[in-house]
């Protein structure tokens, strides 16, 4: 159904993505569960952080949100439209809608291509505008994002990887999008040089009201960028809440876990150590019931049976058996 009246920019019901693999010569073909009923809603402005290790979904969701790939079940809403049954025109009108910035901003510019040019190309695609009017936009964007006017011809390489950053943040601001998925996108860059990309990011935000699905493993770098966290463990959300409600008050072992092995600029905040036992599961055999169980501190014999649905907690969602009484 395309609802065009919701005021959720994007809103994510059910998702799931699942890639067949295989397992071994002469062996059945396995299943990689990478989204597993993924359901969220993102408001205009708002930055949500996806966050969890390495192999949870993180980049699967951002392909699906970016129509790179078709989910294998579950809805993706764009401004009320379902793409699951919109067509090619519709497709057409929401792709320059949704942007996306790149961890590696040494692979993601073309090298051949004078900076300048590469501002200008979705205009092209996406807009009437004549060679005059491309050129003004594409001068006020390298302004608004720090680049001088001389840095117009030149090619990627001559920039620092700050610099780098700052070209696909604006590149990917030129079609006046109303989401930006940025999968990592400051993690290739110098610890002192996060800060100015990531606060370019919550300007250009507050101006323009673009809204961010911003992936990170830097729990640190996320408390400072967004509004709302979503907790992914092997493909299914554990937590999700406000910022503050996931920092200050998280309900599940594995967000706990998490932050525990995260420095906190709070000194009277004691570091303890990352909480969760053992290595991640495999997703092509995820445990049953709980598939944290097996490395949950507090795990019960419930958590080897059911799956605990993700269900509101205190002022936020979780998804785990205990949730009321950790
Ligand atoms: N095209 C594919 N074919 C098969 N399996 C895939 C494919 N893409 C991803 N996967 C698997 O899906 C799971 C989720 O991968 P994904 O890249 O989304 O994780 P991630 O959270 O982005 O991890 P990272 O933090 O390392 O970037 C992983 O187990 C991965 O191996
Ligand atoms: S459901 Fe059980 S195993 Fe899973 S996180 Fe909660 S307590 Fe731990
Ligand atoms: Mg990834």
């Amino acid at each position: 159904m395309n609802d065009t009246t919701t005021h959720f920019l994007l809103q994510v019901d059910g998702l799931a993505k699942h890639y067949p693999v295989s397992t071994g010569f002469l062996k059945p073909k396995g299943l990689v569960r990478a989204l597993d009923g993924v359901s969220f809603h993102l408001e205009s402005g708002r930055t949500l952080a996806v966050v969890g290790e390495s192999g949870c979904g993180k980049t699967t969701l951002a392909r699906q949100i970016m129509m790179i790939e078709t989910p294998t079940a579950g809805h993706l809403r764009i401004e009320g439209t379902d793409l699951a049954i919109a067509d090619a025109a519709e497709k057409k009108r929401l792709r320059p809608l949704v942007q996306m910035v790149f961890q590696n901003p040494y692979a993601s510019l073309n090298p051949r291509k004078r900076v300048g040019s590469m501002l200008e190309e979705p205009l092209k695609i996406h807009t009437t505008l004549n060679a005059a009017g491309r050129h003004e936009r594409a001068c006020a964007m390298m302004e608004r994002v720090g680049l001088r006017p001389e840095h117009y011809g030149r090619y990627p390489h001559m920039f620092s990887g700050g610099q780098r950053q700052r070209i696909a943040i604006a590149r990917a601001l030129m079609t006046g999008p109303r989401l930006i998925v940025a999968d990592e996108p400051v993690s290739a860059l110098d610890v002192s040089i996060q800060a100015q990309v990531l606060n370019l990011l919550m300007d250009l935000q507050a101006e323009t009201r673009v809204a961010c699905v911003f992936i990170s493993h830097n729990l640190a770098v996320v408390e400072h960028i967004a509004d709302e966290v979503l907790v992914m463990y092997l493909g299914r959300v554990v937590e999700h809440g406000s910022k503050r409600e996931i920092f200050d008050h998280p309900r599940h072992p594995y967000t706990r876990a998490l932050l525990s092995a995260t420095p906190r600029v709070d000194p009277g905040q004691r570091q303890v150590r990352f909480l969760a036992r053992g290595e991640l599961p495999s997703p092509l055999d995820p445990p049953p019931g709980c598939a944290f169980h097996r490395r949950c501190p507090h795990a019960i014999d419930a958590c080897r049976i059911d799956v605990p649905e993700l269900r509101t907690v205190g002022g936020h969602l979780a998804a785990c058996h205990r949730a009321e009484e950790l």
